[in-house]
Formats: structure tokens, C-alpha cells, sequence
């Protein structure tokens, strides 16, 4: 076996892990929208800065017809250039499966997130509001770049939250990577 591979290897490791440590993360940021007052609303939707290191997004919605059996989740992400690279996704999934469906990373990737930071990390129905609390900056940014090649930029993270198919509310983050 040739030693040189492995070497190489973790040159090549070392230098990704080296250059995601380097970067940061900033929400810059939040907007939350409802777009169905009898549905639901947005008690709060924040960022917050506790020091340089340490920026969350907390945000609450009521839900005012409990319980919630069926929901889905449209997110998009885009990378703002002038279009010269643009990483775009826009896919659209069933949050209620979204625990067994693990087919795609972008799914994991926020179910990951759900699981950590939200209070919907259980099955549907869903019979009390939705809380996000404190998802720091950080720990989207260490996920992230173990996702996809990440170039530094402006990025909008824009999701749309329906239940029985009607678009109830849209949350759009934007960020920098840099
Ligand atoms: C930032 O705040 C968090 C939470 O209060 C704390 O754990 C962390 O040590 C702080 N970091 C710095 C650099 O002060
Ligand atoms: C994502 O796709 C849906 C369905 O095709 C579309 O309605 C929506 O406008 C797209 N969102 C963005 C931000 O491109």
C-alpha cells in the first residue's frame, strides 16, 4: 500500500477542517411573516447578539387550531451574488415524516436542527405552539459546512410553513459566511 495516500489525506483534512474553523457565521437577519392570523402567529422572532461569539434566533409561534396533523415545510436557499454562483434549493418535504425520512441531507440537516432547538421534535400532531429557542449561529454554521462546500457570501434561508396545504407563515433568515 502506498503511504503517500493517506498522508495526503489528511493534509487535505486538516486544511478543510483548518479553513471551516477560520470562517464565521452571522445571522444578520430574521423577518417572520404570518400569512394566516386565525391560524397561527408570531408571539416573537428575534436575533440576539450575547457577546461576539454568541448570536441566536429564538423565535415563538401560537398556533390557535390545535392540534396539527399534517404540516409541510418549504425551504429554499440561495446564495446573494450577482448570480454568479448561485447554490440554489428549494425543495419541499412532509414535516410530519420528517423523523423517518432521512433520504436527504438537507432533510437531516434540519431535522437536525428541529431536534436540537425546537419543541416540534416529536411526531404530529403538534397541540401547543412552536417554539425555536436560541439556535445559535455556531452550531448551523458546523452542520452546514459538513453539508455542502460552503463560499463565503450573503445567503437568504427562506421557508414556508404549511398545514393542510395552505401556506400559514414564511420565515426568511438571512446570514453571512465569511
Ligand atoms: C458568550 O456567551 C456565552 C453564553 O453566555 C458564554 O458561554 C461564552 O463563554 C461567551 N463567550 C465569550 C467569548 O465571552
Ligand atoms: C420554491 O419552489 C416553489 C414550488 O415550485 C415555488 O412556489 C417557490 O416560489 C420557490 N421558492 C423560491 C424562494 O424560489
Amino acid at each position: 500500500m502506498n503511504l503517500q495516500y493517506p498522508v495526503l489525506l489528511n493534509i487535505i483534512f486538516l486544511i478543510c477542517v483548518h479553513s471551516v474553523a477560520n470562517h464565521r457565521m452571522e445571522f444578520t437577519n430574521v423577518k417572520c411573516t404570518t400569512l394566516d392570523k386565525e391560524f397561527s402567529d408570531f408571539e416573537y422572532c428575534y436575533l440576539k447578539a450575547a457577546n461576539r461569539t454568541y448570536k441566536y434566533l429564538s423565535l415563538k409561534v401560537r398556533l390557535f387550531k390545535v392540534p396539527v396533523h399534517q404540516f409541510s415545510m418549504n425551504v429554499a436557499f440561495h446564495k446573494r451574488s450577482n448570480g454568479l454562483f448561485p447554490i440554489n434549493h428549494n425543495i419541499t418535504f412532509d414535516g410530519c415524516k420528517m423523523v423517518a425520512d432521512n433520504g436527504s441531507p438537507w432533510i437531516s440537516f434540519l431535522y437536525g436542527v428541529i431536534k436540537e432547538y425546537s419543541n416540534i421534535n416529536h411526531p404530529c400532531p403538534y397541540d401547543h405552539d412552536v417554539i425555536v429557542d436560541k439556535l445559535p449561529a455556531q452550531f448551523l454554521k458546523q452542520r452546514f459546512s459538513s453539508l455542502l462546500p460552503f463560499p463565503e457570501g450573503d445567503y437568504v434561508f427562506n421557508s414556508n410553513w404549511m398545514a393542510y396545504g395552505i401556506n400559514r407563515a414564511n420565515v426568511r433568515l438571512h446570514f453571512s459566511y465569511t
